[in-house]
């Protein structure tokens, strides 16, 4: 095949928590399109997640669907293991999986605090420790943040807002950590997202006046980003946390 027909990830393998549903379903499509052998975490949808597998391995592609609850540390390390084990490396982690659990301050539960935490910020860590040993230079980590990093836009996200703040500062302390060995570590920032996390009309009727655009995003535009940052032109990109958001920060 001529090398301008080589899909850019061929040969790579990818890991994507969260995988079964909304932007993380977009990714592993969007991986696997590119070339990648995806194998992806979820965490209840089962039948979503065998889908997924039988509509990429029916264009050709090789997926695998692996469940693993991010709240569990050890679920986490196991997910990695198995990708690792079935695809003998990971070339590209995607920290996808996320949660949105939203109160205002005065009845914010501190178990919904804890979890949150657990999903959002301490899993993506640990996945990528796990990952590390399995990971080569040109290696790939991309976290999926959020423009709350640096806009709460409404009451009830304090704590979303923390852990996608979290994300960011994370990327920035591993992209040190691991510059040296040629991995490169960054997060991307969706604004409004077409997703079941963000399904309410109620929601996109607030926030469709604060997109510069006029409407919200779509889960593949995401992917299209991700896809870069996993691919062979983002080499000098590290450390970033890239918003893609319609202008909704503008
Ligand atoms: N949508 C937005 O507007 C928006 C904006 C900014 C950032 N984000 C971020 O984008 C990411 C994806 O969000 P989304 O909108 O696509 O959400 P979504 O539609 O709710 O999908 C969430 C995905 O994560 C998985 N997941 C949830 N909890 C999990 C857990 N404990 N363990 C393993 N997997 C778990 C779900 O698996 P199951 O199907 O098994 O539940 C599903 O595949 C999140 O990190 C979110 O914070 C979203």
């Amino acid at each position: 095949m001529p090398s301008s027909l080589i899909p850019p990830l061929a040969g790579k393998a990818a890991l994507v928590t969260g995988g079964s549903r909304g932007i993380g379903a977009a990714i592993v499509r969007r991986l696997a399109q590119d070339g990648a052998a995806v194998a992806f975490t979820y965490s209840a949808s089962s039948e979503r997640a065998a889908a997924l597998v039988a509509e990429i391995e029916t264009e050709g592609g090789k997926a695998r669907a692996i469940r693993a609850d991010s709240a569990d540390v050890d679920a986490v390390k196991a997910a990695v293991a198995e990708a690792a084990k079935a695809f003998s490396r990971i070339d590209i982690l995607v920290n996808n999986a996320g949660i949105l659990i939203r109160n205002l301050v005065d009845d914010y539960d501190p178990a919904d605090f804890d979890r949150m935490f657990a999903v959002n910020v301490r899993a993506p860590f640990i996945a990528i420790q796990a990952a590390l040993p399995h990971m080569r230079a040109g290696g790939r980590i991309i976290t999926t943040g959020s423009v709350t990093a640096d806009r709460s836009g409404f009451p009830g996200a304090s704590v979303y807002s923390m852990t996608k703040g979290a994300v960011a500062s994370m990327t920035r302390g591993l992209t040190r950590d691991l510059g040296p060995r040629g991995i490169t570590v960054n997060a991307v920032q969706p604004g409004p997202t077409a997703t079941d996390m963000n399904s309410s009309e109620e929601g996109r009727a607030l926030t469709r006046p604060l997109m510069a655009i006029g409407r919200v995003g779509e889960d593949h535009e995401v992917a299209s980003l991700v896809a870069y940052l996993a691919g062979p032109e983002s080499s000098f990109i590290t450390g970033s946390a890239l918003t893609i958001d319609g202008g909704y920060l503008a």
